[in-house]
This record gives structure tokens, sequence and C-alpha cells, in this order.
């Protein structure tokens, strides 16, 4: 078996590949780290075949969707799943077959209602239902303390004490552990009666993860978060950086049109030396009859260089095929002590 963990702060995931066949699957892969996952691959000469998710993620952006897109795997998920983009549902007691590897599902309710572990050979991945030296939280959407004592008691902790332990999370560093190791020494399995256990995870009282909407959200459904939207925007399009545009301005030699997309009052406020402004809400409607000249070399710029990437963005589809946006927003220009016009700063 080839077996790669790849972290990515405190998130595992790993690429499992069958060495006889090459044939593979990807565990829990992060959006942000897609193109290291294909490079890594590539490299150990895998083809990935299934993207398996042990449960919905409420703590970071899932790759499965985008994984599925690009590259045709099927993406695996336990039947309790919400989200509509699964391709193959499993459940209990059933397994995958990836070349010759056989990787077999566990259902672990209890950090979520579809979470799983995943029993290959002589290790299992636990997902978030067993952590070195914590177990998954219960208090997130789907959770349930007294599931979960049922699936670490009744289930996982049954596997042989020599099987390792792989999780999806661990914040010191460490790589694995065993069933063993975790009976014997993790804290929360001290609690092994049910009261006990579940009044331990209901009083944990935990932070809720930085973005958790967006992570249910998109996870959930197959969309994109906004800067997976940004980086599609930003791909198909140049920028121009703070510095190269004072420097055109300054030598009058600024062949662009500043187009300001911010709203009206923070225009008026101050905005770059002789730009136009249509606010982002009405640029479709209006630039035809505001910009009729398609060739024009458009600059568009908003506060923070966010916003003016899809609205430049947009432009380009629209068929003004010299738009292009700044590096940068009207914050950093300001900031930077560069030259305005209007307002109290002119
Ligand atoms: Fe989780």
């Amino acid at each position: 078996m080839l077996f790669e963990q790849v972290r990515s702060g405190g998130c595992l995931s790993y690429l499992i590949g069958c060495e006889d066949t090459r044939a593979g699957m990807l565990v829990d892969p992060a959006l942000d780290q897609v193109d290291r996952y294909l490079a890594l691959a590539s490299e150990r000469g895998i083809r990935i075949h299934y993207v398996v998710e042990t449960h919905t993620h409420a703590d970071h952006f899932s790759a499965a969707r985008e994984l599925g897109r690009t590259i045709g795997a099927r993406i695996v998920m336990h039947r309790m799943s919400a989200a509509p983009f699964v391709d193959v549902r499993v459940d209990d007691g059933e397994s995958l077959i990836c070349g010759r590897l056989r990787m077999r599902v566990l259902h672990t309710p209890g950090h979520t209602e579809d979470s799983t572990c995943l029993v290959l050979d002589d290790r299992v991945l636990t997902g978030d239902t067993l952590l070195i030296g914590a177990t998954g939280r219960t208090d997130l959407p789907t959770g349930d303390p007294e599931a979960l004592h049922e699936s670490l008691f009744g289930k996982l902790l049954r596997l042989d004490d020599a099987t390792q332990v792989f999780p999806a999370h661990d914040y010191k560093g460490r790589t694995s552990t065993t069933i063993g190791a975790e009976k014997a020494a993790n804290p929360r399995l001290q609690r092994k009666e049910r009261a006990a256990f579940v009044e331990l995870m209901r009083g944990l009282d935990l932070a809720m993860p930085e973005h958790l909407s967006e992570a249910l959200r998109t996870n959930r459904s197959g969309g994109k978060t906004v800067s997976q939207l940004m980086a599609e925007a930003a791909r198909g399009l140049p920028f121009m950086g703070l510095e190269e545009l004072r420097e055109r301005l300054e030598h009058g030699r600024c062949d662009l049109l500043l187009l300001d997309v911010r709203e009206r009052d923070q225009f008026e406020k101050g905005h770059l030396p002789g730009a136009r402004h249509i606010p982002r809400g009405q640029l479709e409607l209006r630039v035809d009859k505001e910009l009729p000249d398609p060739t024009l070399r458009i600059l568009v710029y908003c506060q923070f260089g966010k916003i003016s990437t899809l609205a430049a963005a947009t432009l380009r589809t629209m068929g003004y095929m010299r738009a292009v946006a700044l590096d940068g927003g009207f914050d950093a220009w300001t900031k930077a002590g560069y030259p305005l016009d209007g307002g109290a700063s002119a």
C-alpha cells in the first residue's frame, strides 16, 4: 500500500494507492491543497479513482467537488451526507475496492451524523471520530455525544489494539497513534461509562470554528467559496500594481480609464485622479451606455481589491477585452499617500 499523509495546518489528508495497479484514493482533501495532491499523485504514479470524505466538515473547505469535476474521481461519503454531489453513498460494513486494496467503512456517528472511519489492512482513518489524545467535538450541527460514545466503545475501539490510527486533524504536529495507545492514555476514553462521557462532551465549551457558515454552505451544497470565486476571476485577468499606476499618472502617460466601482458616498469622499464611477451593483446595466467602446483600456478598482477583481472579470466576459484590475485597492492607495481627487483629502 502506498500511503501518504498530507498536512495543511491542523488538517490531515491521505493519498492512498495500490502498489500493483496504481489505483488510488484521496481522503479528506482540503481545497487550498488541490495542486499539491495532484502533483503528489503524479509523482507517486497514482491515479485517483475515489475522493472519500470521512464526514461533512465544518472547519475547512473540502476539495471533493473540485476534484470530482477536474479529474473525474468519484466522490464517496456516508449515505447520511447532505451533499447532493456524492457519487457513491456507502454504509456501515461495506467495502470499496481500489486496485487490490479494500477499504471497509464503519459508520461512526457522533461528531456528525455522517461520520465514518475507514479501515485499510493494519490501519484506520478515523476522521474526527477519534483524534490523538482527544475525540471530535459533538456540539456542531448533527453532533451527538451519545452516538459518539456508542461509535467509540461499541465499534471503533473494538478494532485490534495494534491498529494504527490516522485522524483527520492534529494541531500538535503528530502523525498517528494506535487503538491500544488511545485506549490506555486518551483522557476522554477514560470516561467509559456513557453518562460520564456525555457529560464531559457537553461541558467542553469550545469556540466555534472560523468560517463555520461558509464551510457548511459550500461542503453541503458543492457551491463555491468566496476565495474560489476570487481565484477563478483572477485567473483570467491581468492586474496593474499601485506603483505602476502612480508612475503612469505622474508622468502623464496614463492611457487607462480608471473605473471606481465602490458605492457613491465612498466615491464622493475621494477617489483616484480622474476616475469615473459606476457602482458594482449597477455595472452590467450601465456600462454599455457609459463606456460604449469595448476596446477601452479600463482599470477597475474598489476599496480592497476584491470586488474589482470580480467586476473586471465581468467586463472581460462582456467583451471589454482590455479590462484589468488594480492589484490592491483604494485603501492601500490612500495608505501609500498617493494622489487623490475630490473629498477632504484632495
Ligand atoms: Fe470535522
